[in-house]
């Protein structure tokens, strides 16, 4: 039986900071690490913010951390329980993931007897605002008993701190924290509502980052007590009366009870669950990775705006400053497409109304059209700095070229909108910006054509490909095919133009000279240079790859000086040889497998295989996937698994140096989700309709799960030997 649930047992302050990512709470405004109540900000605590963020001086901008309503810190008889300080002689940590329930028992030893804390909490998924815990103190002996909760405003940052002004105050018998940004005085209010029915006292303190009451009672022997925290997390950017609001709702959650939240929470859970579980019959191992990995996808969809995207870490924390990479439109849509696809709008809209963003930026080059950023923030905000490595050696910072050069990044937004019009048969993206958005993507691409004089295509030269280890290179097959297929897609927009509603047409028609627009785009998409295999069937992944030095993976890593050294670059050890950070070509040929005969996807897939270093979660679902087109499923199945368990393993890199830069990996999770989908259960659409070509790893026995497509939802069931697909309802958007 596969389980719906984590655990783990015993206490180790090693594991704690893995432990943050992989029992992460969150309702995609909110998310909360796994961590314990009493932890602070060097244990990581975070309860981290969707869609704002802040600069401190000349810091990276990165998003915001709330003050965290659920510090808690335990006395009894007049002594501190609580970890990493005082060993416990049972921990466990668990995390129902159908439910988005996490729960955490910790017992201590005394010369009296037991003590036991249990505690259970929740970021609602009915209620975006609303986190709320439960916290139960049993003691085997009669004992004096004073819990110190409230709000802890000191929070973890990366590149803090963030609050220029921290406003602690107590409204009637809530207590309220207001933390105000240094960069654009945006407001981040808490509000926490405490529910007991025991104490005797209850005296509050307020220091300078800190407000905490004091509760203190008497404990008897062997009875539970528990207390409720109702934390209500609102923004200046949510509403003008974002306090009245926060105040509101918590009043009104309490009212209804903690009983009442939590089963509206679970019922939208079971809701998503409905349509996106997968059912892999015959191997558990595999079934919960996937799920467990839905779960996390579920965990951080913007559900409560229209316009919004997800980051590359999700709601982990404020590494990888909290931006949204192509991760979303390559790695995580499908996933939304499938089972839920007005989040997938939601993600699209991030990119249309960016658009002015992705404008400048490309002016700022001096090139024309939409160069979206490669870290993007709000407002389409280039978070990618001109130095992201920090050279081990010479601690200097190194120049890379990832915000200059990675120009692939507008092809996935176009790629993006494609596909939700292809799954979704919803056009209305098109009105509100999304011709717009192609057209200027395949304008940017178009001012960056080079064509010499003695040759009769064009080039893009002075790139960077998905590899970022191989900097400013010519050529890079999958930027010219994406590049490509951006000429198409715009091609094929000015002629959608016609059909759709007038008000729109007359709008574009304003805007562009549509017929020299189509014109220029059809000759640059039938001319731009596009590599074939060589007389071994092997795609250059750019000019002059092939000339590379050979060697392993193995080989390039045993030539590092010191083991964090930066593999790309002009100096790293992989720049100079064949060794690659993560699929590329065969990202490519993932996505237009039609491009070449299968045995040249598999050639490709035998040739750069060996020569991936996988040094990027996005890389092993790209092999698995293409791996499943060439019919090897067995092949696939290590590549899906890696894929799927990036958080079970936990085995991700958590720091460079002295900065943190784990969390959580919601592109392996779509990843993982695509190769079951696409991959093994080899469901593509043809004509308008849903097609399966079932090719299950040999353990499977049966592979269950139901796809959105065009306003449909259908189940989908395969065998080794069988499949059905039936139609279970129709959309009522
Ligand atoms: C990868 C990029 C990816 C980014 C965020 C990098 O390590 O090379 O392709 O977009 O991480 O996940």
């Amino acid at each position: 039986m596969s389980r719906w649930f984590l655990e783990e047992k015993g206490f180790d302050l090693d594991r704690a900071i893995s432990q943050g990512n992989k029992f992460l709470t969150g309702n995609g405004y909110m998310g909360i690490r796994g961590t314990l109540e009493e932890f602070e900000k060097k244990q990581l605590v975070a309860i981290n913010l969707a869609g704002i963020y802040d600069r401190a001086g000349e810091g990276w901008r990165e998003p915001l951390n709330a003050p965290n309503g659920l510090y808690t810190v335990l006395h009894v008889d007049g002594e501190t329980y609580r970890l990493p300080e005082k060993s416990p002689i049972a921990h466990t940590l668990y995390l129902d993931y159908r439910k988005a329930l996490f729960t955490r028992k910790t017992t201590w030893q005394t010369a009296k007897g037991k003590v036991t804390i249990e505690t259970e909490r929740f970021a609602s998924l009915e209620e975006p605002h609303l986190l709320v815990m439960k916290y139960c103190i049993l003691t085997e002996f009669c004992a004096d008993i004073e819990l110190v909760t409230g709000i802890d405003a000191d929070v973890w940052d990366i590149n803090g701190p963030h609050y220029a002004q921290i406003a602690l105050s107590e409204e009637g018998s809530f207590i309220k924290a207001i933390g105000t940004t240094s960069e654009n005085h945006e407001k981040v209010c808490v509000i926490e509502g405490c529910q007991t029915d025991f104490v005797k006292e209850n005296k509050l303190g307020i220091g300078e980052k800190r407000i905490l009451r004091n509760l203190a009672f008497t404990a008897e022997a062997g009875k539970r007590f528990e207390v409720t925290k109702w934390i209500g997390i609102y923004t200046s950017k949510d509403a003008k009366d974002f306090e009245e609001q926060a105040k509101v709702l918590v009043s009104q959650c309490m009212e209804q009870g903690y009983g009442a939240s939590k089963d509206l929470h679970i019922q939208q859970w079971e809701e998503r669950w409905r349509v996106s579980e997968v059912i892999i019959e015959g191997d558990d191992v595999a079934m919960e990775a996937l799920n467990y990995s839905l779960y996390h996808l579920q965990a951080i969809a913007p559900r409560h705006t229209e316009s919004l995207s997800i980051a590359a870490r999700g709601l982990s924390g404020q590494t990888y400053k909290g931006a949204v990479f192509w991760d979303t439109e390559m790695f995580m849509l499908d996933f939304f497409l499938y089972t839920e696809p007005c989040i997938a709008r939601t993600l699209l809209k991030y990119r249309l109304d960016t658009l002015e963003g992705a404008k400048s930026k490309a002016k700022s080059y001096g090139y024309e059209g939409a160069f979206y950023p490669w870290e993007s923030q709000e407002g389409g905000y280039e978070a990618c700095s001109d130095y992201n490595v920090i050279d081990v050696f010479t601690k200097r910072p190194m120049r890379t070229y990832f915000r200059d050069k990675q120009i692939h990044i507008s092809s996935a937004v176009v790629y993006g909108i494609v596909r939700y019009l292809e799954t979704t048969g919803d056009y209305s993206i098109l009105e509100e910006g999304g011709i717009e958005t192609v057209l200027e993507c395949a304008k940017f691409y178009h001012s960056l054509l080079l064509k010499r004089v003695h040759k009769a295509f064009y080039e893009l030269r002075d790139v960077i490909g998905p590899d970022e280890y191989h900097e400013r290179v010519n050529n890079n097959g999958y930027t010219n095919r994406m590049a490509k297929y951006t000429f198409e897609q715009a091609v094929r927009m000015c002629d959608l133009l016609k059909q759709l509603p007038k008000s729109t047409r007359m709008r574009i028609e304003a805007l562009y000279y549509i017929e020299k627009l189509r014109e220029q785009f059809e000759e640059a998409a039938g001319r731009i240079y596009i590599p074939e295999p060589d007389e071994e069937g092997i795609i250059e992944q750019f000019d002059g790859y092939k000339k590379l030095e050979d060697v392993s993976v193995e080989q390039v890593r045993s030539r590092l000086l010191n083991e964090k050294e930066y593999w790309g670059g002009a100096y790293g050890v992989a720049a100079h040889t064949q060794v690659i950070k993560q699929a590329d070509v065969v990202t490519w040929l993932t996505l237009f497998p039609k491009d070449f005969e299968e045995k040249i996807l598999l050639k490709n897939w035998e040739y750069y295989e060996p020569r991936t270093e996988h040094g990027s979660s996005l890389s092993a679902c790209m092999y698995a996937l293409l791996a499943c087109r060439c019919g090897m499923a067995e092949k696939a199945y290590p590549f899906f698994l890696k894929s799927a368990s990036a958080e079970i393993d936990g085995e991700g890199k958590q720091w460079a140096g002295l900065i943190y830069i784990g969390g959580t990996h919601p592109a392996a999770a779509g990843g993982a989700y695509m190769t079951a989908i696409n991959g093994f259960g080899g469901v593509y659409f043809e004509e308008g309709k849903i097609k399966v070509k079932p090719q299950l790893p040999p353990m499977w026995k049966k592979l269950r799960f139901k796809v959105w497509y065009k306003g449909m939802l259908y189940e989908v069931e395969e065998t080794h030997q069988d499949y059905s697909v039936r139609t279970l309802s129709r959309s009522t958007r």
